[in-house]
């Protein structure tokens, strides 16, 4: 008899991507999925561990599910994901109730504990050969864009990052499987494809490198956009830059290319491998390719030993890349990485404060973004039915912004050129004009 279950997702696009590999598998063995936890047999939370404070939640949400056992005590909880594999057996004591603990290498035995072939337990071995969940992701009727995921783990070692650690060696899928999702996904009415790994940049398997999947990617029949997350400067070549040229519209020029820090000290510290200068240089190329290009970034604030100039320094990089947006986050001890052997001396208030500076910058720099694609006219790719605009539709612009339009103008999976009237911080506004 099939299970009912429920997955709640934290954490990045790949948590999201494992999740629904889970829930394809799950059906594909005869589950049926529940929106609501309260009717699930079933509910297992997909964790992330990249900040303190993401573990927190993730673990909050956890007890507070295993509170509905007192209703329903055969209610089987489960947790996966990265705190899985940082903590293993020993959240069995953390958090008591919890019935199985299932690592980033073993997704694939949720299914078995489901049914009882396998014992609840602890499933943390590492296994280094595990490529993700081998069951089509599964994708919502009138989903427009979906991620697929065609590397797992990370060799960088960015000394404050427990993602090595937690994913394990990095390793690539082989092109024909990632081709295989991409073609089932087009099939069930995918039109946007977002490739994603922890450095999609390092993808290899044999003789493909990263520009050589991609541009095979961009041939699948039905491929309308593709996009790619995350990138590493130290890896960012043009090789990549030739293949979006060659596919114009299809690989909008939109790169998410994590800075970290604009201080070249902080860097060397933060081991990343990369100078600012190293970095403004392929800011430069992408520009010069692409004077339109949507450049976002991740920052990270309050590293150990990072002083106000520094700091300064970071802000002055963000002006000078005129980033589209930016993701700021205050650094958070990772124990067991090569940064949490450095003291944490920037005191929390200090730390709060270049956050919020960074932020706001951030904030700024994405309105003038925004404001940038006002008379221009581009093509949206309509997404679905605004959830707080009645009579629009959401469509995503090259740049990743978001386009309301008229409903009567597009339908869900058009492509349509829209002309920009409006724009605030995220959120533009626009009419579909004639080709
Ligand atoms: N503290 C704060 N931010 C972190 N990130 C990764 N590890 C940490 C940490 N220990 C940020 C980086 C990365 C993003 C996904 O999360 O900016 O690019
Ligand atoms: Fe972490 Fe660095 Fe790997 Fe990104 S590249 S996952 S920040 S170690």
């Amino acid at each position: 008899m099939g299970k009912k279950f429920h997955i709640i997702t934290y954490g990045c696009q790949m948590n999201k991507y494992d999740s629904d590999a889970l829930r394809g598998l799950m059906e594909s063995r005869g589950h049926r999925w529940t929106e609501s936890v309260d009717e699930a047999d079933i509910v297992i939370v997909n964790t992330c561990a990249v900040r303190q404070h993401a573990e927190d939640r993730a673990l909050g949400r956890i007890e507070e599910i295993i509170g509905h056992k007192k209703r329903k005590p055969s209610l089987v909880v489960g947790i996966m994901g990265c705190v899985a594999q940082e903590h293993g057996e020993r959240l069995f004591e953390k958090i008591p109730g919890l019935d199985f603990v299932v690592g980033t290498d073993n997704l694939d035995v949720v299914a078995d504990i489901a049914e009882g072939k396998l014992k609840p337990g602890a499933y943390t071995s590492i296994n280094k050969n595990f490529l993700g969940i081998d069951a089509a992701a599964h994708i919502e009727p009138g989903q427009v864009s979906a991620f697929i995921t065609i590397m797992r783990g990370c060799d960088n070692f960015c000394s404050y990052c427990i993602v090595p650690y937690v994913r394990g060696r990095e390793r690539s899928l082989p092109p024909e499987r990632i081709l295989q999702q991409v073609r089932y996904a087009v099939s069930r009415g995918v039109r946007e494809i977002t490739l994603l790994g922890q450095n999609v940049n390092s993808y290899r398997w044999e003789d493909v490198d990263f520009p050589a999947l991609l541009d095979m990617v961009a041939q699948v029949e039905g491929v309308c956009r593709l996009r790619f997350v995350t990138n590493h400067p130290k890896d960012f070549t043009p090789k990549i830059l030739d293949v979006v040229e060659k596919h114009g519209e299809k690989i909008p020029p939109a790169f998410h290319l994590p800075l970290q820090s604009g201080s070249d000290r902080i860097l060397r510290l933060m081991n990343r491998k990369y100078t600012l200068s190293d970095y403004m240089r392929i800011i430069e190329e992408i520009y010069r390719r692409f004077p339109d290009a949507a450049i976002t970034t991740d920052i990270i604030v309050g590293f150990p030993g990072e002083t106000e100039k520094d700091f300064e320094s970071t802000l002055a990089a963000m002006r000078d890349v005129g980033f589209a947006g930016v993701f700021a986050f205050k650094y958070s001890v990772r124990p067991g990485t090569a940064a949490a052997k450095l003291e944490d001396d920037v005191p929390e208030a200090e730390k709060i404060r270049r956050l919020r500076t960074a932020i706001d910058l951030g904030i700024e720099l994405a309105r003038q973004f925004s404001q940038k694609h006002i008379g221009k006219v581009f093509p949206a790719l309509v997404e679905k039915k605004s959830p707080k605009n009645p009579g629009k539709l959401a469509a995503t612009l090259p740049s990743g912004r978001t386009v309301l339009i008229d409903e009567n103008f597009a339908e869900i999976g058009d492509i349509v050129p829209v002309k920009i009237t409006d724009a605030k911080v995220w959120v533009l506004r626009g009419e579909v004009v004639e080709k």
